[in-house]
């Protein structure tokens, strides 16, 4: 590069033949070095295990940041990065290492991925056994720590959209992008079902039904996947994080969760059994412990109810640092040494050390003192082989989807982007038809989520929390801007930041000089640990600022930019409009915008119940109990939205509820049949969910249950009759036995408000 600049090249000129040479490279000469995938990949798996050292094997079983082996200067990773060639050569050749993750603390061009992968793919095969290494990423809502990426809303934004397809394409599109820089895994979805708000990485979750979640998962396993993992734009899936990781008690990140193994299974672990059925190749264990006993370190977990029960054959990561944790947290073990025993046996194939190499010399040690047997090692490095193998990685450590160039981050990935978060925005409140507006209104926007691509892009975009400003450079839209592309006569203000309010008489002369305002809350982005909160109420700062706009007496929207349910119930029945936002990505602003206006119509549902008070956490399948309060009068769920919420611009008119049979018979179907009519003037979608009670069950029953979806597009006074067709498996529950079973008895069915009973006889 420096001899090009002396030489009065012009950098992207430079930047174009350095690409050239890496495809080169990467085509023709690193092809020459593997193993070729052709023949028997079992035998050639089987072959290779029985001729690797011991401390080969260990190596493919450990996972190293990529920080560990970047250049610093002063402590501080030079940018743009560049490897250390002499801790590559530890890490690779000293230490046999298989695996590498993350970003070295921020977001890296393509050109940058390509050279960093090809020097650790071409260090890795100049060592003895020549095996690839493969690389992992946090590519969670498109491929996030690359720059120019698409970016899309985050999971819960997407379960929002109840569109199994678009998260399949979406799924695609960050499988086609992340395959782009050369890393061919990615650790995504999350599947863990979010049930408690406080936790904060609810916005990773696809909200709080089990039916839901497993759907949406297995939308985003298939996509990322594709047909064949070697087709060069797929890449393996990584589900997260087994299991039971999102219900701590205290609501914050990795800390204890007491579950009855019963709810686990009906509740928690589904979308693990339906991500397996799937194919999903790899798997990170939940950080947190489960009943005291730490996921690394459940043995029945991990391997009772994984590996024989639901016949898992992928690899078992540990998630970051975990393994250490068991002794520096956790205390179940009393030094690394130990830890790492405890884990290993209990069933993790690779640990995510991630930042030296002590996991490696203990783990030869117990092997080598017979703590550790070593056929339980290879067990594992046969199935991180054969992960390998199925990527193609042994053919070739670095292939880059054709089109590549022009796709990566182009007008259909954007394109995609738009209208995921188009179709997540939901619609919660519109009184007087308050919305869309119409653009000769004076309009004011203000609120710390108005102007900021931080809110709107939430963590894990470029950096790990997506707090830094490096967004800001990008050519995004904010919502500010985005509505003032589309009305002259718009104002933007602050107001406040989440902490404090900001020049209080400048809000209120704004307010008053406006005919409607556009208040955009929520939170700032944050993500695991940092994101722990200790009250879920939108902060003061802008409850206060809500109350001045609203006593300033001016129409008010309400813009949602937010991971989770921050209660809003103290100002937000005096908004006359809400709209829930999520975190929608890097085309949000534009949505948030077009929604305001008209030219898209909501039709995103809610994924969870928003609360309306702190210490009401209920989620829709409640049970009755918690319902009914039998002393005081009153109903006990009392939610501000409950799931399934979401408003649109046209109505919809639901008829001709019809069941085939009022009795289900084992083994048999019935066809279930509503009818949907579009009875407003515009296009718009609805989602039609069907809902089943269990009236009377050994288990006390949830109130109801979501069993099927669909989401349909009608135009004006267009009618469609949608059909559903179930059987006792969708009408199920886990018995005291913890057997999924369906009782003999009366079910209610639901489809928006209207019901009919079926009985089931087996
Ligand atoms: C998170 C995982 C993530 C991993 C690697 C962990 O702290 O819990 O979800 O995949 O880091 O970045």
């Amino acid at each position: 590069m420096f001899l090009a600049r002396l030489m009065g090249l012009k950098t992207t000129y430079v930047n174009r033949c350095r690409f050239i040479f890496l495809h080169l490279f990467c085509g023709l000469i690193i092809p020459f070095l593997t193993f070729s995938q052709s023949g028997n990949s079992q035998v050639k798996i089987d072959a290779l295990v029985a001729s690797m050292t011991l401390e080969e094997k260990v190596g493919q079983m450990t996972q190293i940041n990529l920080e560990v082996i970047l250049k610093k200067e002063n402590g501080v990773i030079v940018n743009p990065i560049e490897i250390d060639t002499a801790k590559l050569r530890e890490a690779i050749l000293e230490y046999k290492v298989g695996s590498f993750l993350n970003n070295g603390r921020r977001a890296h061009s393509r050109n940058e991925w390509l050279e960093v992968i090809t020097a650790i793919q071409t260090m890795a095969l100049s060592s003895p056994s020549r095996i690839p290494i493969i690389y992992g990423i946090d590519a969670i809502h498109g491929a996030n720590y690359s720059s120019g990426s698409a970016l899309f809303p985050h999971q819960l934004g997407q379960a929002a959209s109840w569109n199994p397809p678009l998260v399949k394409q979406i799924a695609q599109a960050t499988a086609f992008e992340t395959r782009s820089c050369a890393i061919p895994w990615v650790f995504s979805p999350i599947i863990d079902v979010g049930r408690q708000p406080l936790w904060s990485q609810f916005f990773e979750t696809y909200g709080e039904d089990v039916f839901l979640t497993s759907t949406m998962g297995n939308a985003a396993v298939r996509g990322y996947q594709g047909e064949n993992l070697s087709d060069g734009s797929s890449v393996a899936a990584c589900v997260k994080h087994y299991v039971g990781y999102s219900a701590p008690l205290s609501g914050k990140d990795r800390t204890p969760v007491y579950m009855d193994e019963r709810h686990l299974r009906e509740t928690y672990l589904p979308p693990f059994e339906r991500a397996i059925e799937q194919g999903v190749r790899s798997m990170i264990v939940n950080s947190g412990e489960l009943n005291g006993i730490p996921s690394h370190a459940n043995e029945y977990l991990l391997k009772t109810v994984l590996r024989d029960e639901l016949n898992f054959e992928g690899v078992v990561l540990s998630d970051w640092g975990d393994i250490e944790r068991l002794f520096t947290v956790h205390r179940v073990s009393a030094n690394r040494k130990e830890a790492a025993e405890i884990a290993i046996k209990s069933g993790v194939d690779i640990c995510m050390v991630p930042n030296d190499f002590v996991f490696c010399e203990n783990l030869i040690a117990l092997v080598n003192e017979g703590k550790i047997s070593e056929s339980s090692i290879d067990e594992s490095v046969r199935r991180i082989l054969r992960l390998k193998f199925d990527l193609g990685l042994f053919d070739n450590p670095i292939t880059i989807p054709e089109n590549a160039d022009e796709r990566f981050g182009g007008k259909a990935h954007l394109e995609l982007a738009y209208q995921a978060a188009a179709e997540s925005i939901t619609l919660l409140k519109n009184e007087g038809n308050i919305l869309p507006l119409s653009a000769d209104k004076e309009i004011l926007v203000i609120g710390p989520a108005a102007n900021s691509l931080q809110y709107l892009n939430g963590p894990w975009s470029r950096t790990w929390q997506g707090t830094d400003s490096i967004i800001s450079g990008e050519s995004f839209e904010t919502i500010s801007s985005a509505i003032g592309s589309k009305s002259n006569n718009t104002n933007y203000i602050l107001g406040c930041s989440e902490d404090s309010l900001i020049n209080l008489p400048a809000v209120l002369e704004a307010a008053a000089k406006s005919d409607i305002i556009i208040l955009c809350l929520g939170e700032e982005p944050s993500a695991e640990k940092p994101g722990d909160i200790h009250d879920l109420t939108i902060s003061s700062s802008q409850q206060t600022l809500a109350k001045a706009l609203i006593n300033a007496g001016k129409p008010i929207v309400l813009v949602l930019v937010e991971g989770r349910p921050r209660i809003v119930s103290s100002f937000v029945d005096d908004c006359d409009g809400v709209i829930m936002a999520y975190q929608p990505g890097s085309s949000g602003g534009q949505a948030v915008a077009d929604v305001l206006f008209g030219k898209i119509n909501p039709s995103g549902h809610l994924p969870f119940t928003y609360p309306r008070y702190v210490n009401d956490l209920l989620t829709y399948d409640h049970k009755k109990s918690e319902e009914v309060d039998n002393y005081y009068g009153g109903n006990g769920y009392d939610p501000q939205w409950s799931f399934g919420e979401g408003l649109s611009y046209t109505s919809f008119e639901y008829s001709d509820f019809k069941v085939n049979t009022d009795t289900l018979r084992q083994g048999r179907k019935i066809v279930i049949e509503i009818k949907v009519r579009n009875s407003g003037s515009r296009h718009g979608k609805d989602v039609v969910q069907l809902y089943a009670s269990d009236e009377v069950a050994s288990i006390t029953p949830p109130v109801k249950r979501l069993r099927s979806f669909e989401k349909i597009d009608l135009k004006a006074n267009e009618s469609k009759v949608v059909s559903f067709e179930i059987g006792e498996k969708e009408l199920a529950f886990v018995n005291a036995q913890m057997n999924w079973v369906t009782e003999e008895g009366w079910f209610t069915l639901e489809i928006e408000g209207l019901k009919k009973r079926v009985y089931y006889r087996p």
